[in-house]
């Protein structure tokens, strides 16, 4: 066991958490299981607007340049120094191979410096663990639909210690749904929030787009071809010299996304007997998903938990939290941890 770690049992544990896994370069330092003492988020989407999407390159270069001074106030409005830190966290994947390797050195050499233990967090583990920082008392197990921009997945989390997958998406991701949409409309990037913003205004019925429910029982999705019908209306559209309705287009699109992501959600948990729903990933920012899910869950006697906006979208803070339990397990990395761009959701309890 590393020096450090049984006085670390006695005191509130303090964890540095960094996250570099896309376009956020953010460090966060929580103290004990929920207590976020910083959480600092550099985030890169005004450089990555103007190219419609994330620039790898950039995004890398960017980390380089960020990580350091990220770090450093993340300590410093902490008021928390080095060497009062019990472990260190960072994201190894999945993520753009890059800009995880900003985060994993850095992560690893102050491990290596302070003496301390390094803990490798999947990503997506910190999207569903983000849940826990304001709802600390949640009982498990529990039903995860984990929504990012790279993911769509129905876990089942049973334990700190396991977790399944009961379905997942087979082509494209919601989030990127989402971004590809808002791209073709020409709103820009991130999709998400610019397709929420503008479906308020819209007719959710004026288009029928199609909803991929895939075979009876599934618990798996697909959105792609949701995605080629929209890219599909508007191009026909455009070929007839129509006039688009934004917001009718964007509020029909996200109906279709939600209505599923509902229906197979609200399936999971009755099929598997879990109460509680917790929301993980970006578009768990989504306003009227968590609308139409809290409804139907309700109308089922079940509850549904989501973190705050900020701990949704990408941020160090969460990886901290999913960090705080690996702690308590003893589970570390070495310093050979490695960033790992493709890493399936069923290994990120066996690193
Ligand atoms: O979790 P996240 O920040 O990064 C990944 O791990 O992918 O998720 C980013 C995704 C993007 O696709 C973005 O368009 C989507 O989350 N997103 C939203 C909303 N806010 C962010 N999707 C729908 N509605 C939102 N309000
Ligand atoms: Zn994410």
């Amino acid at each position: 066991m590393f020096a450090g770690v049984e006085e670390g049992m006695n005191k509130d544990t303090l964890i540095l958490a960094l996250e570099t896994s896309c376009d956020e370069t953010s460090a966060a330092v929580l103290s004990g299981k929920h207590r976020v003492l910083s959480n600092i988020i550099a985030s890169q989407i005004p450089v990555h607007q103007k190219f419609g999407g994330v620039v790898p390159e950039i995004a890398s270069r960017r980390h380089l340049e960020q990580i350091i001074p990220v770090v450093d106030t993340a300590l410093a409005e902490a008021g928390v120094a080095l060497q009062d830190l019990d472990a260190v966290a960072v994201t190894y994947g999945p993520g753009l191979v890059g800009a995880l390797l900003v985060g994993v050195a850095q992560a690893k050499a102050l491990a290596y410096a302070l003496k301390k233990p390094l803990i490798g967090v999947h990503h997506l583990l910190g999207h569903i663990y983000a849940n826990l920082l304001e709802h600390p008392d949640l009982k498990l197990p529990a039903l995860c639909l984990v929504v990012s921009g790279g993911h769509t997945s129905l876990v089942h989390w049973q334990s700190h210690e396991q977790l399944s997958i009961l379905g997942a998406t087979r082509d494209d991701a919601a989030g990127e749904a989402f971004d590809k949409i808002a791209r073709s409309l020409g709103l820009g990037y991130p999709g998400g929030p610019v397709i929420e913003k503008a479906a308020r205004t819209g007719n959710r019925e004026a288009i029928a787009f199609p909803r991929a429910w895939l075979e009876e029982g599934s618990l798996d999705f697909s959105f792609s071809g949701l995605k080629s019908a929209v890219l599909n209306y508007l191009h026909n559209a455009k070929q007839r010299g129509e006039e688009i309705s934004v917001p009718d287009v964007s509020a029909s699109f996200q109906e279709a996304v939600v209505e599923v992501l509902v229906e197979k959600t609200i399936n999971a948990a009755t099929a598997h007997g879990l109460e509680t729903i917790a929301l993980a990933g970006g578009v768990a920012a989504n306003q009227r998903l968590r609308e139409q899910l809290t409804a139907t869950a309700e109308s089922h006697g079940l509850k549904v938990i989501w973190p705050s906006l900020v701990y949704c979208t990408d941020n160090a803070a969460m990886i901290a939290c999913a960090a705080y339990y690996r702690y308590q397990l003893g589970d570390f990395a070495g310093l050979d941890l490695n960033a790992v761009p493709y890493l399936p959701l069923d290994k990120a309890l066996s690193s």
